[in-house]
């Protein structure tokens, strides 16, 4: 099972691979070796012997056995160490040559090759040739070389060649074993480690080692994602607990106030009035409910394909002519400054909402008797993006909250007597986020300037309308 196992590693097929391709090379090296040496002295030594036999041959036809045989003497007499010659009687008797006597233990090949030892003066030697028979075989005919040379250079590189396997067999188990301590080794410590996580730690995190190598930047980019995953995580999980902590307290009040109006045994009308508070605190929560789902849409990007070009101009006149009734009862002055179209790329039902939570901010946070403007700025004389700015005469936030209060269900404390729930700016933001603008809380000195920013897109418009 576990040799098994063993097999199926990435290592040791690595390192199988290398080996098998290290030992093709070697063979496919010492091969041409091989033809270029002892293959090519062989054919050489296969030709010499051909060429002689011819020769022979050809005095055997012109001259007869006694020529032939006349021959064989001279050759045998001038020959250098390496020719091999022997005339045979039908008897087996010698009748010139080099060689003592027929060689007993000749093997013949299919090519009509005969190889065979032999001795002189005392020492062996290996020997290959053609045997002719002559007059019907009664006469025998050897022509042969002495190849105890070619034998022992062929030897060579037989050893030479086990030896290289070996080395290689060596080599690519160390070598293979290199490569699975490092770069294996290192994929196996990122496998274990996304075990790690899957098992819950969402906080490991693998190791780098600063070799700054495609391992290193796959470490470094699968790190940056359980950032990412984890600060993800981290954010829903706050978001949850908000939602369920801040909407407990209203559906509480909720639930209490039913209660109190079964059990107190009061008149209709009392009754009548306790549950037309109900009803107002349900639709509290459900305006609440609908912010948190418009954050959450505007949050996941889902009206991206939704956007158009829109007008600033005619948003901000509408938001304004809506809180025109507010103003009035407030005993504040709303003012509109928008001297011509702007144009961006949104949705614009987002962009309206987000300026009437702000003029809805504006309105509720400052006194009576105070001034709200709204302004729509097309941006280019001061080379930014278009935007809208509403201002008003209120306290204004403290800089240190300016942060802060863009979170969900974040109010401040003196804030606590005026209705709301915390998530109107979120949603600015929210919207914000997703047409790549900006929320920017300032000091209006008094009071407060909230001004969103759009990219600047959309290409300068030619003339006002
Ligand atoms: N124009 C402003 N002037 C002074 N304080 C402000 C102004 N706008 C917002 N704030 C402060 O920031 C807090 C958060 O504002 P946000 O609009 O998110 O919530 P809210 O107005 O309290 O409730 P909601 O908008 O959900 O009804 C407010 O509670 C208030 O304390
Ligand atoms: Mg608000």
């Amino acid at each position: 099972m576990r040799l098994l196992d063993l097999f199926r590693t990435a290592t040791f097929r690595l390192a199988l691979a290398y080996v098998l391709l290290f030992a093709a090379s070697v063979i496919f090296l010492l091969g041409f070796i091989y033809w270029r040496t002892a293959g090519f002295m062989t054919r050489q030594v296969d030709e010499t012997i051909a060429a002689e036999v011819q020769g022979l041959s050809e005095q055997y036809r012109r001259r007869g056995l006694l020529g032939l045989r006349q021959v064989v003497i001279e050759r045998a007499a001038a020959s250098s160490g390496s020719s091999l010659i022997l005339l045979t009687a039908p008897d087996g008797r010698s009748l010139g040559g080099n060689l003592a006597r027929w060689p007993a233990n000749a093997i013949v090949d299919e090519g009509g090759w005969i190889g065979f030892t032999f001795t002189r003066g005392g020492e062996q030697g290996l020997a290959r040739g053609r045997a002719i028979p002559l007059q019907g075989g009664l006469y025998r005919l050897l022509v042969a070389r002495d190849i105890s040379d070619l034998a022992l250079i062929e030897g060579t590189l037989r050893n030479t060649l086990l030896y290289a396997l070996g080395l290689t067999a060596l080599f690519g188990v160390i070598g293979g074993g290199l490569i699975a301590r490092t770069v294996l080794g290192r994929l196996n410590q990122i496998n274990q480690t996304s075990e790690e996580i899957m098992q819950g730690d969402l906080s490991r995190r693998i190791p780098i080692m600063g070799s700054g190598d495609e391992l290193d930047e796959l470490a470094k980019n699968l790190n940056a994602m359980l950032g990412q995953i984890e600060g993800l995580m981290t954010g829903m999980r706050e978001v949850a607990d908000n939602i369920a902590h801040d909407l407990r307290t209203p559906l509480n009040r909720l639930r209490n106030r039913l209660e109190g109006a079964m059990l107190a045994r009061d008149t209709p009308d009392d009754t009548k009035l306790a549950l037309e508070n109900a009803i107002e605190e349900a639709d509290g929560l459900i305006a609440t409910f609908n912010s948190l789902l418009l954050i959450a849409e505007a949050e996941s990007g889902a009206h991206r394909n939704t956007m158009e070009e829109v007008d600033l101009r005619s948003i901000a006149r509408d938001v304004v002519d809506l809180y025109e009734p507010v103003a009035e009862e407030r005993g504040i002055a709303l003012t509109l400054s928008a001297p011509e179209a702007v144009r961006v790329r949104g949705n614009p039902s987002l962009v309206a909402r987000a300026a009437a939570n702000l003029v809805d901010n504006a309105l509720k946070y400052t006194p009576t008797g105070g001034k709200v403007g709204v302004q729509i700025d097309p941006g280019y004389l001061r080379n930014d993006g278009p935007s809208i700015i509403v201002r008003d005469s209120g306290p204004g936030i403290p800089a240190p909250d300016r942060a802060r209060v863009l979170d969900r269900f974040v109010r401040l404390e003196r804030s606590r007597n005026t209705p709301g729930s915390g998530l109107g700016l979120s949603l600015v933001a929210a919207v914000a986020r997703m047409h790549g603008a900006a929320l920017e809380l300032a000091d209006n000195q008094p009071g407060l300037a909230a001004r969103l920013v759009f990219p600047k897109a959309l290409p300068i418009p030619q003339a006002a309308q």
